[in-house]
Formats: structure tokens, C-alpha cells, sequence
């Protein structure tokens, strides 16, 4: 695997699909065999996608970790790099390395009850932890996924959900505002824990969404009797060589790259931040 930064275009887009206005998941293929056939991943794990004579930017996986060959990534156009890279079409060439960061503790948690938790698009880094618990399922007491976003428009995997709740999870979703169309809850994610039955004893939690999400999402958890160590959240920072060399993604002590994404409340909880409330 490449470690470090890299122009080599070393990866094909199989296909591009616009999941909503502005988000979009990329397929990309390995170019040579060899690393096709080595290629893996654990879920929410990333890779460094680098755009010829744009730039390169971190993006988490969101495909099956069972491997197909094809690997997806789930991009919201937000900048220069994010935009360039839903610009281009089929048979366009990348750089790719990864996989990089640590990963949700899916094997650590067997027998647990394991609440996942996405807003926005941060629900994308947790869907390989979704198909990997629900391929696992009998390994958990149970499995319940809590879900929210804007508007109706601007879910992910919407055509997902009941085959989730046909693999065993318990599924909520919510929206900040509803249409004339939306027969669900409204109102932010923490709304849906008053809907599910939390056992704080042996619960864990594996929560992805906007920073200011995950962090009252965890304060809710604590005060439900969940211990912070059990709770996991997957940070962003800006990226540079993703390998813990540049120093660009420090997150108080923690170089985001090298440490994370993944890490536990009690680890990062006065680092979050909270501007804008
Ligand atoms: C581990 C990890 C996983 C990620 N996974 C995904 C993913 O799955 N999908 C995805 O779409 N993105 C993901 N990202 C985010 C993505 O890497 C960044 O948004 C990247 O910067 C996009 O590059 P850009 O040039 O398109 O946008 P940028 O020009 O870098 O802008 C991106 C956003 O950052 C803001 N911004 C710009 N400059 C600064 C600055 N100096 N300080 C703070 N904010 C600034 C912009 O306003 C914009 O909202 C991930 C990031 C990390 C660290
Ligand atoms: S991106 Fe360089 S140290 Fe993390």
C-alpha cells in the first residue's frame, strides 16, 4: 500500500451515483491486481482520494467491509477538492491510498446492545458497521440505528432502511423538518433515544454526524447511564499526508489521522466543539 503522498493515478471511478442534491457516492477499482486482491478495510476506516492537479482529501468508506473489489465513498461537494472529484466521470483516473485511521469496535462489542447513531452525512462512515453488525447480528443483543437529517431530501440510503429492519435492527428516522410527505418523527436525532428502550449497563454507542451532534448526542447517552468509554465518535479534522507526519489534524493531544478517527467520549470530550451554539 502507498504511504505517503502521491500523484500516481492508481485507481479507476467505476460510476458515480448522485445520492442527493449535493452528495454523491464514487465506486473506485484498484488499478492493478495485486493490490485489488490485498485491498481491505475495517469499518470506518478512510482512504486519501487525490484528484490529478486538484488535490487529495480524506473520505471515509461506505461500502460493505466484505469486499467486491469496488469500494465506495460517499462525498458531499463542500470545496475545491470534493467538487473536482464528482466532476469527473467513468473511466476518469484518481491516486488512492488508504486504508488509514482505526475503526469502529464491531468485534469488540459481540453480546452487546449496540445503538448506531448518524446525522447527515456522517451516517455514510458508520454504513460498513451497519452491514458488518447486521451480517454479525446474532453476535449482539440487539442492534437499533437512529438516523436523522435535514429535510426528507437529504437522507442517505433511503431504499436501505427496510432491509436493515428485515436483517434485525430496530431503525428510527428523523428529520429537522418534515414535507407534506413525511410520516416519521421530526426533530433532532437525540429526540429518537426517548423512542428506543437504552439498557445503559451493556449498551455501546457508535456515533457519526456534525461535531455538534455527536457531542449532545453524548451528553444524552451519559445521562442515560451509558459510560463515556462505550460510547465511540468519528471526528474530522482538515488532512494533509493522513499518516501522522504534517501535524495538520490535531485534536488536543491527538493527531486525528494516527489516533482516530475513532475515539471515545472520555477521550475527546474537551476537545468537541461547540461554536454556534
Ligand atoms: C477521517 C475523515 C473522513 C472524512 N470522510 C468524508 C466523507 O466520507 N465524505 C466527505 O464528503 N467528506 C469527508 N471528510 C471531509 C473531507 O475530507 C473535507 O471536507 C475536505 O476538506 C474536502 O476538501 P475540499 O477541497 O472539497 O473542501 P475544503 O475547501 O477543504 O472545504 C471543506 C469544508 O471545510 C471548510 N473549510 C475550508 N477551509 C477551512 C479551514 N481553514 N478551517 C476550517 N474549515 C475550513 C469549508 O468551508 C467547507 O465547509 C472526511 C474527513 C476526515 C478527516
Ligand atoms: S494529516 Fe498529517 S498528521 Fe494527520
Amino acid at each position: 500500500m502507498a504511504s505517503g503522498y502521491s500523484e500516481l493515478k492508481n485507481a479507476r471511478i467505476e460510476g458515480i451515483r448522485w445520492d442527493t442534491q449535493d452528495t454523491a457516492t464514487v465506486r473506485v477499482s484498484l488499478l492493478e491486481e495485486e493490490g485489488r486482491k490485498s485491498y481491505s478495510f475495517k469499518p470506518g476506516q478512510f482512504n486519501m482520494l487525490y484528484v490529478p492537479g486538484v488535490g487529495e482529501a480524506a473520505i471515509s468508506i461506505s461500502s460493505t467491509p466484505e469486499g467486491s473489489g469496488v469500494i465506495e465513498h460517499t462525498v458531499r461537494a463542500v470545496g475545491y477538492i470534493t467538487r473536482a472529484l464528482l466532476n469527473l466521470k467513468e473511466g476518469d483516473f484518481i491516486g488512492f491510498r488508504g486504508p488509514y485511521g482505526n475503526w469502529w469496535p464491531v468485534e469488540s462489542i459481540a453480546r452487546r446492545n449496540v445503538l448506531v447513531i448518524g446525522g447527515g452525512i456522517g451516517v455514510c462512515p458508520l454504513r460498513p458497521a451497519i452491514y458488518y453488525l447486521l451480517k454479525n447480528r446474532k453476535k449482539y443483543s440487539s442492534v437499533k440505528i437512529l438516523y436523522g437529517s435535514r429535510t426528507p431530501k437529504d437522507l442517505m440510503f433511503p431504499d436501505e432502511y427496510s432491509s436493515w429492519r428485515d436483517s434485525g435492527a430496530e431503525v428510527h428516522i428523523t428529520v429537522d423538518r418534515g414535507d407534506e410527505n413525511w410520516r416519521e418523527n421530526v426533530g433532532v436525532v437525540t429526540t429518537l433515544l426517548n423512542k428506543v428502550d437504552v439498557k445503559p449497563e451493556n449498551t455501546s454507542a457508535l456515533v457519526c454526524g456534525p461535531e455538534i451532534m455527536m457531542k449532545f448526542t453524548a451528553i444524552d447517552l451519559v445521562m442515560r447511564g451509558i459510560k463515556p468509554e462505550d460510547i465511540y465518535l468519528s471526528m474530522e479534522r482538515r488532512m494533509k499526508c493522513g499518516i501522522g507526519l504534517c501535524g495538520h489534524c490535531q485534536f488536543g493531544g491527538f493527531f486525528v489521522c494516527r489516533d482516530g478517527p475513532i475515539f471515545t467520549y472520555n477521550q475527546v470530550e474537551k476537545f468537541l466543539n461547540v461554536k454556534g451554539i
